[in-house]
């Protein structure tokens, strides 16, 4: 069974990018299932409906989010609208699960392939240098001793390196892969865990790379600078799509192998 995975889609460019390659890759390497971290995808702040409703058309069968994913507000409607109907296309986003249980949103979904290998998403959100929300750690315990499926990936979108790796031995042999996501810059670490859980600190971003993590470089350097509080808008330039591919057994759930992908225009 193979898995792609797409690192944080950013912007306008992150998703023109996406349209641009994904039909291919889903030829090329024959995915049976393609999750995605859309958290910014909507001008590189947040996730409106309509361009969750744009990525499941291109074949998303998950998307994942993070911190970002409250800052489009009509989101909570979408969350609402699915109603826990695993059946709507809206129950396929997922917000991070160690969010407090009364917030709109499941952090985790279970499915079936269109080949017909059932699958669960996991998307977790660290907590060094973020947000203190519900410890990711013991929210992974709880919902692995729900999942039925054996091929599950979890999204750990988290801030510190520490923390992705740790969730990476923490779950090594209980699901198919950790993929880290937030910090938008790929990493080297590619790698089958000794017991078969692929991992990756990083996916990196899929969007802008002539950028700083997305946003325009000017308007970066000016608050480093200064300090002074100003926008941030999305960037455009020299855009890249970031994601890893990953190889499983579909009966024990276990990796056989992850790779990396980075494709310019
Ligand atoms: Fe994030």
């Amino acid at each position: 069974m193979r898995i792609l995975f797409i690192g944080d889609i950013f912007g306008s460019a992150g998703r023109k990018i996406v349209r641009d390659h994904v039909p291919h890759l889903l030829d090329t390497h024959k995915v049976d299932l393609l999750i995605a971290n859309a958290e910014n995808a909507a001008g590189g702040f947040g996730l409106t409906p309509a361009i969750a409703e744009e990525l499941l058309d291109l074949g998303c069968d998950v998307l994942t989010t993070g911190n970002h994913i409250w800052d489009k507000k009509e989101i909570i409607d979408y969350f609402n609208s699915a109603n826990g109907n695993s059946n709507s296309r809206a129950r396929r986003v997922l917000r991070p699960a160690n969010f407090a249980p009364t917030v709109p949103g499941i952090g985790v979904f279970e499915g079936t392939t269109k080949t017909g290998q059932n699958y669960a998403v996991i998307n977790l959100q660290g907590r060094i240098f973020m947000q203190s929300i519900d410890d990711p750690f013991r929210k992974a315990d709880e919902l692995l001793q729900q999942i039925n499926s054996k091929v599950i990936v979890v999204d750990m979108h988290a801030e510190a390196t520490s923390e992705k790796i740790a969730m990476g031995w923490y779950l090594d042999g209980r699901v198919t892969a950790v993929l880290g996501t937030h910090t938008h810059v790929p990493t080297a670490d590619t790698r089958v865990l000794p017991k078969g859980t692929a991992y990756q600190t990083d996916v990196g971003m899929t969007g802008p790379y002539d950028s700083v993590i997305g946003v325009q470089k000017e308007q970066i350097l000016q608050r480093f600078l200064t300090g002074l509080p100003n926008r941030f808008e999305a960037a455009k330039d020299d855009p890249r799509f970031c994601a890893a591919l990953i190889e499983c057994d579909p009966v024990t759930g276990l990796a056989n192998s992850i790779q990396r992908i980075m494709l310019g225009e």
